[in-house]
């Protein structure tokens, strides 16, 4: 049914589970072919031969998964009672796919309207398979409009927290869009300095909050240094004590992407396990570096281990090359940096130490100093990228759970009774 072509599904899927009970041979061997699908890195999926009767007794005892796929021969009302007593094992959250024997639109209205995410025909080949799931799963976490930028140094120093300082300003006053900043450095933070707060906050308090979806208290971590600009005022973690786990750090990513249209992370003095998580689930990546030979091997090498990440083809990422002008005469020429980097930086910002050393000595954000507007604009095409119409009043979030969800089977038919 679903043959539109899917569009924001090219990232890597949030951890899930997904169980298949299916008879076909051909869509139970796409489904096995799903690990090979790099999105699906963090989704484990169960193949089981069976029907709706096998996923009924599965889940008498055990918890569902986040998606159930299921075949049926049969599609008329007794399938459909058969799928309210399915729904009745499930948890709340569980999301279902029906694989069916014939093209029916009627049927598939009607699922959809019970809340079933979707009806395929069998056989189902791989590529629609793993983009309905994709998509039903970007659903289902309520992200589908969210975009999370990664900002992300070659080495320390190079400018990652002024850069991403100038980027969220352009998205939040040129652009008008409701934005997130945040970075994993903990107690390295250098991030109150140039957005002008005192660090009020641990990583850690915030990972909490997240956990227990207290978003009265997470909003007592934050400053509004405009009124679409929200900010993670952290920085007082210890310095010397490791921080959070990736896997809370990504749990306050994905309660954020539920409100805020543009979550941008600063990944500078973050640890590399904290770094790798954020840049495996990014939309857009920025690599910042200097035009300076360390600064580009390092460049280099994690260009390569991002690529790596992302199943051997680089999505979204951009090169920013900063402190252009740092020493005349020693820096690599910017066709250099082509030739190694194979991509030519889509920005590149003038060593400017007046403006960015005077911005942090007289505690002001970059965009209040003179000549401040041009970083900011220079670093504009790059937030445009996430924004799908610049014109348009910022994108509202999306509720997680309102559609798709096998829960409303239930709900539906309880509502009838
Ligand atoms: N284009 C520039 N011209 C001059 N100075 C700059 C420029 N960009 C950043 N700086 C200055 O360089 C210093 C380091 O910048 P910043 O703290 O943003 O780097 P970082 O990569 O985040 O560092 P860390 O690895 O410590 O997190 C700061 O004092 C900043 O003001
Ligand atoms: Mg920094």
């Amino acid at each position: 049914m679903n043959d539109k072509v899917q569009t924001g599904t090219s990232v890597l899927l949030p951890a899930a589970t997904i169980d298949l009970f299916l008879k076909d041979k051909e869509t139970s061997e796409a489904a096995r072919s799903l690990v090979n699908d790099w999105r699906f890195a963090r989704v484990t999926v169960s193949v089981e031969e069976g029907d709706i009767e096998t996923a009924i007794q599965s889940y008498e005892q055990a918890g569902s998964p986040s998606l159930i796929i299921i075949e049926t021969d049969t599609t008329g009302d007794s399938f459909v009672g058969r799928l309210e007593a399915l729904s009745a094992n499930c948890d709340e959250g569980t999301a279902a796919i029906i694989v069916g024997p014939v093209n029916d639109v009627n049927l598939y209205r009607k699922l959809t309207s019970m809340g079933v995410s979707d009806y395929l025909v069998r056989p189902v080949a791989q590529d629609t398979l793993s983009e309905v799931i994709a998509k039903t799963l970007i659903d289902q976490m309520g992200v589908s409009d969210s975009r999370l930028i990664a900002v992300v140094g070659a080495k320390g120093g190079v400018g990652t927290t002024s850069l991403t300082q100038a980027l969220v300003l352009g998205l939040s006053q040129d652009l008008n869009q409701k934005t997130f900043l945040m970075d994993a450095a903990g107690g390295w933070s250098t991030l109150g300095i140039g957005l002008g707060f005192e660090p009020i906050a641990k990583i850690s308090e915030a990972t909490r909050v997240a956990a227990n979806h207290d978003v009265d208290s997470l909003k007592r971590l934050l400053v509004q240094p405009n009124d679409k600009l929200s900010v993670l005022a952290s920085g007082s973690d210890p310095m010397l004590e490791n921080m959070v786990e990736p896997e809370e750090y990504e749990t306050l990513i994905d309660l954020l992407m539920t409100s805020y249209p543009v979550v941008v992370v600063d990944l500078s003095a973050s640890r590399p396990a904290l770094k790798k998580a954020v840049l495996s689930r990014a939309h857009e990546l920025l690599l910042v570096t200097t035009p300076t030979l360390p600064s580009l091997r390092a460049a280099r090498t994690l260009m390569h281990e991002i690529k790596t990440l992302q199943g051997g083809a680089t999505h979204g990422l951009d090169l920013v090359v900063n402190m252009q002008g740092l020493a005349p005469g020693k820096e690599v020429p910017k066709a250099d940096i082509k030739a190694a980097l194979e991509r030519e930086p889509s920005t590149v910002i003038p060593f400017d130490p007046k403006l960015f050393f005077g911005a942090e000595a007289e505690g002001k954000n970059i965009s209040q100093m003179k000549g401040g507007e041009q970083i900011v604009d220079l670093m504009l095409p790059l937030a445009r990228k996430v924004v799908k119409n610049p014109s348009e009043k910022n994108v509202e979030s999306t509720d997680a759970g309102e559609n798709g969800l096998l829960g409303q089977v239930l709900n539906k038919f309880k509502t009838k009774s």
